[in-house]
């Protein structure tokens, strides 16, 4: 039934019961007596109570349709609407579902789109700083050093001194290059990325060790810069905000094909804090591939994030090819 006539027939239904009391055992005088308006009140205030229960009753899937729409996220795709209730009310369920399918599908486009774009000024710039700031620090540090070749010993000490600051900046300049494009990734794959990522990430209070599984399906390009990335932004993240002794990344193989990412940290968990633009970029990344992000507490404390890769992600798995 429609929900129109839901509506319709709920208030005629509590009208005819109130008109029917007016017929029959009921009289009301002019002026109103006193017990003739208490028991008036009362009737009103049972016809009240009847139509909200009612309403209440008939509206209901519309407000199960509220909340599903308020607990969206399109950044976990794929949950729907139960299309239920009356005509109406599944109709609207049913469109809402499409719309969602679109708006998923727009999202996924435009930060693909996205995504692809900023990978691509990571690259313009790591070449720009690499071939022309790099390039002319190294013409400045030879030129340094023939001057302080034949420059007076009062001045030679200076000299060396602004040789190593700028010796020192060539190679920020290098290390911020390689985080802007990891060439390694293109030049050596993806295992020797990681590799060299945990590396960078090394230092004297934090130890990030890499464990590679044997005989892993290789990844299409696409999975293999997500991810890289995720790790990235993982390990950032273990670094920044998890005050961890110790980082374990974990490149291993799934049941069935698949390939699984697990940074696993050993410090104080991540529990409820909201997600900023770093974990809504690993989402972001993920579904571009069709990949699945968790992000977890760790079985001794400390924080999991963890990416499934699916088969049709490697190089060769359905639906993709080699690429
Ligand atoms: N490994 C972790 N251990 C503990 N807390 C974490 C960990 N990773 C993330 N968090 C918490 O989750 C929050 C959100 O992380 P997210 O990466 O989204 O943002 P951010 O690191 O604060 O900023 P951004 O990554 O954009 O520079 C962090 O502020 C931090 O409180
Ligand atoms: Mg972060």
């Amino acid at each position: 039934m429609s929900l129109y006539w839901r509506i319709f027939l709920l208030n005629a239904a509590v009208l005819v019961t109130a008109v029917l009391l007016l017929l029959g055992p009921v009289t009301v005088s002019t002026p109103v007596l006193f017990g003739e308006a208490v028991v008036l009140l009362a009737g009103l205030a049972a016809m009240l109570v009847a139509n909200a229960v009612l309403l209440r009753i008939g509206l209901a899937p519309l407000g199960r349709l509220t909340r599903a729409m308020a607990a969206v996220d399109l950044l976990r795709p794929g949950s729907r609407a139960l299309v239920e209730g009356p005509g109406e009310v599944a109709e609207l369920t049913a469109s809402f579902n499409a719309m969602l399918g679109r708006l998923e599908a727009e999202r996924a486009g435009s930060s693909a789109r996205a995504l692809s774009a900023q990978e691509a000024e990571r690259r313009r710039i790591a070449q720009e700083l690499h071939d022309e700031v790099g390039q002319t620090l190294t013409a400045v540090l030879l030129q340094l050093k023939h001057a302080a070749d034949r420059a007076p010993a009062a001045l030679r000490e200076d000299l060396h001194q602004v040789q190593e600051t700028t010796r020192s900046s060539l190679e920020e300049i290098r290390r911020v290059a390689r985080r802007l494009r990891p060439g390694v990734l293109e030049e050596l794959g993806l295992h020797s990325a990681l590799r060299a990522l945990t590396a960078e990430f090394t230092s004297g209070a934090l130890a990030v060790r890499h464990f590679i599984g044997p005989g892993l399906p290789p990844l299409d390009d696409a999975a293999e810069l997500v991810v890289y990335r995720v790790a990235q932004k993982a390990l950032t993240n273990a670094a920044r905000h998890a005050g961890a002794s110790e980082v374990e990344v974990h490149l291993s193989h799934r049941p069935g094909g698949a390939v699984r990412l697990l940074v696993r940290d050993n410090g104080k968990g991540i529990r409820s804090a909201a997600e900023g633009a770093g974990i809504q970029g690993m989402r972001e990344r993920a579904l571009l591939i069709g990949a699945d992000l968790a992000l977890v507490g760790g079985p001794h404390g400390g924080t999991d994030v963890r990416l499934d890769v699916p088969v049709s992600a490697t190089a060769g798995g359905p639906g993709r090819g080699n690429r």
